[in-house]
């Protein structure tokens, strides 16, 4: 698996995109950006490329993939769309929704969905990523691309020094526009279940398809990735923190400015996008502890606290990075 080499290439250039192409027909793996956080990208089809996503991230292999389409006509390919479903798909693709629903038999890998008859789908916004789903012609599973149980990667670099020894080709283009991973819905044929928060709100969902989503009921896990301790740095995290005490490093937001700031306007949308970055450089200092502002609980402000709240998790958890099982 070890590579000795990585390429960075732009997105917008034909060569890289070819080859991008070329390594998913031979069932490699490839890191793109979305307009959510950058994605580990295999052919859904794949039994070998869903082998090496697994692998690359020392992810469980129970823990399912998103796949990525080009369209809601690729996904009726593979997902069965009930009319919940296609007014989701009608309000919100392409966009950072993933919907999980009933999966066609046999169409993908079946690592994919890790034995459960759902799959999360999701058509991103960010069109150079889509246009390139389009062109190849299957759908792309493409968790995010960073080890399993860290930090989600929002610029080439971070999944360089993530998985850089790891895989052979990134495709570039910048800082990802969004900054925090997709909504995630389960959809059953009259229900609604929010999975993960995301930059789609809950009001949102409710407007268009007039019914407003469960909350997944407490201690209920239908895939790992919803396990409490996802999402850590080294140092521990503490929340709701107005000032910081001795050896902490402060990130504020707002009036409360720290050592570093996930938005000084106390803009929501640019706290999302600023969140692993600043957690990540928060990290780099050597701190022992994290202390965070306070984040407002309102709009994309729930997805900034889950995020928070995973990081602040007890570690050892399956995919805590202080768990042996798949860490290194
Ligand atoms: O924004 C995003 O969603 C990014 C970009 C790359 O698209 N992807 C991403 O993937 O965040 P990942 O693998 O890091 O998170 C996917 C989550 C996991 O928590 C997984 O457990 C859950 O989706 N999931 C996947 N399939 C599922 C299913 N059939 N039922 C319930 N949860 C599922
Ligand atoms: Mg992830």
């Amino acid at each position: 698996m070890a590579k000795t080499s990585i390429c960075i290439a732009t997105i917008s250039d034909k060569a890289s995109r070819q080859m991008a192409h070329g390594l998913w027909r031979a069932g490699q793996v490839v890191a793109v950006p979305t307009e959510t956080v950058y994605g580990l990208a295999g052919d859904a089809t794949q039994d070998a490329a869903i082998r090496r996503i697994y692998e690359a991230k020392g992810r469980p292999s129970h823990n399912p993939l998103i796949c990525h389409v080009a369209s809601r006509e690729m996904a009726s390919d593979y997902a069965a769309l009930s009319p919940l479903a296609e007014k989701l798909i009608a309000a919100f693709w392409p966009g950072p929704l993933t919907l999980v629903l009933p999966v066609k038999e046999g169409k993908l890998a079946a690592a994919v969905t890790a034995g459960l008859p759902t799959v999360a789908l999701r058509c991103p916004a960010y069109a150079p990523f889509r246009d390139l789903i389009a062109d190849y012609g299957a759908p792309l599973a493409a968790p995010s691309a960073n080890m399993s149980g860290h930090l989600s990667p929002t610029c080439a670099d971070d999944v360089s020094k993530s998985l850089g020894d790891r895989i052979s080709l990134i495709l570039d283009d910048g800082h990802t526009e969004l900054g925090i991973e997709s909504t995630i819905i389960g959809v059953t044929d009259d229900m609604i279940t929010l999975l993960r928060p995301g930059s789609i709100g809950a009001d949102a969902i409710t407007t268009a398809c007039g019914r407003a989503p469960m909350d997944r009921l407490d201690g209920t896990i239908t895939a790992p990735g919803q396990l409490k301790s996802h999402y850590a740095p080294r140092a521990l995290l503490r929340l709701n923190a107005a000032t910081a005490k001795i050896k902490e490093i402060h990130i504020g937001f707002g009036s409360i400015t720290g050592n570093m700031t996930l938005s000084a306007d106390g803009d929501l949308v640019e706290a999302a996008r600023n969140l692993f970055a600043v957690l990540r450089a928060a990290d780099a200092s050597g701190c022992p502890t994290i202390a965070v502002a306070p984040i407002p609980k309102v709009g994309v402000g729930l997805a900034i606290n889950d995020r928070l709240e995973r990081a602040a998790a007890p570690r050892g958890e399956l995919d805590g990075p202080t768990g042996a099982s798949n860490m290194t």
